[in-house]
């Protein structure tokens, strides 16, 4: 397995990072998570943009987007596999052991991994903590992600694969890596990014292609919504059949299942959309 690391391929197990890498020791870093279809990446001038704003939102100088775009092609030209997850991390690179940045660079690493395709449909969880929509780095795709895997965690121990969280004001927000939308009197529905999710790519792509309507919920919407789905990069779009103690029976229902055709049309004749 190669992968890419500040300025060339290096072989996995002998590429390295400073044990002072501000990624490291503070979680001062930003990413993004692509699927590669056959070596071909989806969606990477949006995931492209998405990093440079994540980075531009922790104060980072934005990477350089012609040598990502390489780095991406190599890392996928040299490990060969049908479905891929492409991973880039950008990093404030080695700093000193506190809050305050260094000065020598930032580091950058594209690695891959293989994936099988997920289930279509899931359960999940919701929790009890919270999503903070008012936060410094609210919308921002860090690395900072301890919060997400207690989360995921939880979810596992309760035979889920994703939980669901709601905001400070008791809103529904996202899962710890997905968005979540729901279907009520035959409409879709999903948090704006103002609940403080994510802005995720898989989410704006079903709202503009299934013309999903961003509104405000309660977190217990729930309990009522006729189906329930999931968006993301990795799960594309994915019906839930069980929330909670709550089973949706016949996921995916009529109106998801017609989104996950749509989504897997669309996306199947444009690779950057
Ligand atoms: C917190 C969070 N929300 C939502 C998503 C979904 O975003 P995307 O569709 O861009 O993968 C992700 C990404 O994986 C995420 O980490």
């Amino acid at each position: 397995m190669k992968i890419w690391l500040n300025g060339g391929l290096r072989e996995l197990e002998s590429a390295r990072v400073s044990v002072l890498d501000h990624g490291l020791t503070v979680g001062d870093g930003v990413f993004e998570t692509l699927k590669a279809v056959d070596g071909l990446p989806f969606a990477l001038t949006r995931h492209l943009d998405r990093l440079a704003r994540s980075a531009r939102g922790l104060g980072l100088p934005e990477p350089d987007q012609d040598e990502v775009r390489r780095a991406c092609a190599a890392v996928l030209e040299a490990n060969p596999m049908a479905l891929g997850r492409l991973r880039i991390t950008y990093t404030g690179g080695l700093s000193p052991l506190g809050s305050d940045r260094g000065e020598a660079g930032q580091t950058l690493i594209v690695a891959l991994g293989e994936t099988p395709r997920r289930p279509d449909s899931t359960a999940v969880i919701t929790v009890p903590w919270t999503r903070n929509e008012r936060g410094a780095v609210t919308g921002l795709k860090t690395t900072s992600y301890a919060e997400n895997v207690v989360a995921l965690g939880r979810a596992h121990e309760r035979g889920a694969s994703e939980a669901l969280f709601g905001n400070t004001v008791g809103r529904l927000c996202e899962g710890t890596g997905s968005n979540v939308f729901v279907v009520l009197d035959g409409e879709i529905h999903t948090p704006p990014v103002a609940s403080g999710c994510l802005a995720g790519i898989t989410r704006a792509l079903a709202v503009e292609w299934t013309s999903a309507q961003e509104t405000d919920l309660p977190l217990d919407v729930l309990d009522r919504a006729d189906e329930i789905f999931l968006t993301s990069t990795l799960r594309d779009i994915q019906a839930v059949h069980r929330v909670d103690g709550r089973e949706l029976p016949g996921a995916p229902g009529p109106v998801t299942a017609k989104a996950m055709r749509i989504f897997d049309e669309r996306s199947g004749a444009d690779l950057d959309p």
